[in-house]
């Protein structure tokens, strides 16, 4: 396979109807009512809803790890039948190998698809230093913080150069200083990658202060009730929140919370 990493990919990415129920040896579950959304090539789009309301399950079903129960999602215009592998996924929980260090961890994406080993070590460690990492290749992920530890979840999520990048709360289980400083991170780097982007958060700051675009899910079994497009430009300072559109979107955000009954405050 040939691997050249200067080329940078994105994907559009069209989901038509899709719904998902899951069945249970009690019966069955619907998490997901059916749902029309669109993101371009290269954009930035957020998830955000209430916990329970169907976003990992919606990302699962992009990512092809899981089947639509209806309706169906194309991948810059093919059907999905099987599990993407052009695709870079980061959780919230690191998943990574505990016996492999941090370097080796990212290489293992490459290392499965056979990619050129010099090539893909040049990659991990130039993508280390864009991480923050320099001097964190050799070190074991229970050497690392957990701030550190997500960011070699996307140096392994972005080393294949994907077209695709779909994050689960990547930053939910950080302190918010290392959250603002990663949100700034990822943004950089996005905005080097250009890699077509699904946002798993339920933080209303992350999602605006992120996105080019937000759409705001109902609680579960959820549906996308509304599209924010975010017109703030890029870079975006640290102390975006302070800004005054910035601060519109999110009380728009958290009204349509209040609205639903989500947040009673
Ligand atoms: N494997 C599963 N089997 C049955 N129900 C599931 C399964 N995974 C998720 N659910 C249910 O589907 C709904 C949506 O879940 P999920 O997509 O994880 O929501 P979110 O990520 O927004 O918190 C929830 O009610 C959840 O309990
Ligand atoms: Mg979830």
């Amino acid at each position: 396979m040939t691997f050249n990493p200067q080329i940078s990919h994105s994907a559009h990415i069209k989901g038509t109807s899709v719904s998902k129920t899951y069945v249970t040896k009690d019966g069955e579950v619907l998490a997901l009512q059916p749902i029309d959304f669109e993101i371009q090539s290269g954009e930035f789009v957020s998830l955000i809803g209430p916990s329970g309301c169907g976003k990992s399950t919606l990302m699962l079903m992009v990512a092809g790890l899981l089947p639509t129960t209806t309706g169906v999602i194309e991948i810059n215009g093919t059907p999905l039948e099987k599990p993407l592998t052009d695709v870079g996924i980061v959780f919230q929980d690191h998943l990574l190998l505990d016996f492999r260090t941090a370097i080796d961890n990212i290489l293992l994406q490459t290392q499965i698809r056979r990619f050129d080993e010099e090539a893909a070590r040049q990659k991990a460690n130039r993508l280390l230093g864009q991480l923050g990492l320099e001097n964190a290749g050799k070190r074991y992920p229970n050497q690392l913080s957990g701030g550190m530890r997500q960011r070699v979840s996307l140096g392994r999520a972005l080393i294949h150069d994907p077209s695709v990048l779909l994050m689960d709360e990547p930053f939910g289980a950080l302190d918010a200083i290392t959250r603002t400083q990663m949100r700034h991170d990822l943004e950089t780097l996005w905005l080097e990658k250009r890699k077509t982007v699904l946002f798993i958060t339920h933080s209303v700051e992350e999602a605006i202060g992120l996105s080019d675009r937000v759409l705001v899910m109902s609680a579960g079994p959820g549906k996308i009730i509304e599209e924010i497009r975010v017109d703030l430009e890029r870079p975006r300072p640290v102390e975006i929140g302070e800004n005054k559109a910035f601060i519109e979107y999110a009380d728009h955000v958290y009204g349509i919370f209040r609205q639903l009954g989500v947040l009673k405050i």
